[in-house]
């Protein structure tokens, strides 16, 4: 049995880590998304919705039969996550060259730690220029990201520019 972790802040979820980790799953018999609390960073969403939105986007038939399972990390490293639940690989998506050297330290240190490697996975062409932050931002200031994210969370980002336009104080 082959294990993987997907880890990262999801805040929210794209359609980039969605395709990060249904490809991840095409490796893997088993993938944790792991979502990672990091607690000296402010997040948009709470680690529970993040979880929410991810559980609400990933193929059902994959959750139903644990072949893909959704885990908050709410402390500790990730390396020591890994070794816990006995995963083989940690598996990131590389959009560019700034993603490469914003991971590769990270993938160094935690082979350092506990031996656990990264198989990086190039980012599906046309989602290359979606993140996170960018999401967040547009949607914030009324645009339309909703190519870019699962239903749930453009939903969710349509209704909190809506409310902010209401109210924004
Ligand atoms: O989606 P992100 O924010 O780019 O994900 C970064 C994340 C959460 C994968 C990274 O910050 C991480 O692994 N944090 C866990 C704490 C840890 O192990 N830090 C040392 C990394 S070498």
């Amino acid at each position: 049995m082959r294990r993987c972790v997907c880890p990262g802040s999801f805040d929210p979820v794209t359609l980039g880590h969605l395709d990060v980790i249904h490809r991840a799953a095409a490796v893997f018999d088993e993938v944790i998304v792991a979502v990672v609390v990091n607690h000296s960073k402010r997040t948009a969403f709470t680690s529970d919705e993040r979880r929410g939105f991810l559980c609400a986007s990933i193929d059902e038939a994959a959750l139903r039969s644990g072949r893909i399972t959704v885990e908050i990390v709410d402390d500790g490293l990730l390396a020591e996550y890994c070794r816990r639940v006995g995963a083989h690989a940690i598996v990131k998506g590389l959009r560019s060259g700034t993603d490469y050297a914003y991971e590769l330290p990270m993938a160094q240190m935690n082979r350092h730690l506990t031996g656990v490697e990264t198989v990086f996975l190039p980012g599906a062409p046309g989602l290359t220029h979606v993140s996170s932050s960018m999401i967040k931002e547009v949607a914030s200031l009324g645009g339309d990201v909703s190519a870019f994210v699962p239903p749930a969370v453009a939903g969710r980002l349509a209704d909190m520019a809506a409310a902010h336009r209401k109210d924004p104080s």
